[in-house]
């Protein structure tokens, strides 16, 4: 192989990758939203995490929190947020759902449903 051909193929494999990880990026957040919605959280922050009330704003909140800090609250509860470590769904989502919000947090999706 020619050392042009070489870079090419490289290059081909770089940009294979990025594709790849943008979409595993784009699936976490899909299916993050759905953990969301599923696991009661959008009952009390509201549909676009922007809370309401007594239910902080998860978007100004993910800015702040450690994805530790943010698991932890989850796992364990807070105030009068319950804890759910005995939520399957919720624990297996933990990485889906801090993907979900912290990209409202960065506002890189909107609000709502994404379907
Ligand atoms: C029954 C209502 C309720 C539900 C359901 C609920 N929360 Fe909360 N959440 C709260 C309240 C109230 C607080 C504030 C607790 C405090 O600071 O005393 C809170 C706090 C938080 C915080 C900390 C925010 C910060 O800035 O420190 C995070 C993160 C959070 N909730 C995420 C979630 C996620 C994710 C779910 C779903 C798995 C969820 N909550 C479900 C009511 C709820």
């Amino acid at each position: 192989m020619s050392k042009k051909i070489i870079t090419a193929v490289g290059a081909g494999a770089v940009l294979l990758f990025a594709a790849q990880s943008a979409f595993a990026v784009e699936e976490a957040i899909s299916k993050g939203r759905k953990v969301y919605e599923r696991g009661g959280c959008e009952a009390c922050h509201g549909p676009g995490a922007e809370g309401g009330g007594a239910f902080p704003n998860l978007v100004n909140g993910l800015k702040a929190l450690s994805k530790e800090q943010f698991a932890a609250t989850v796992t364990n509860g807070k105030g009068a947020m319950r804890a759910f470590k005995d939520n399957k769904m919720v624990m297996d989502g933990m990485d889906n759902l801090y993907a979900y919000l912290k990209a409202r947090s960065d506002g890189t999706v909107p609000g709502g449903k994404l379907e």
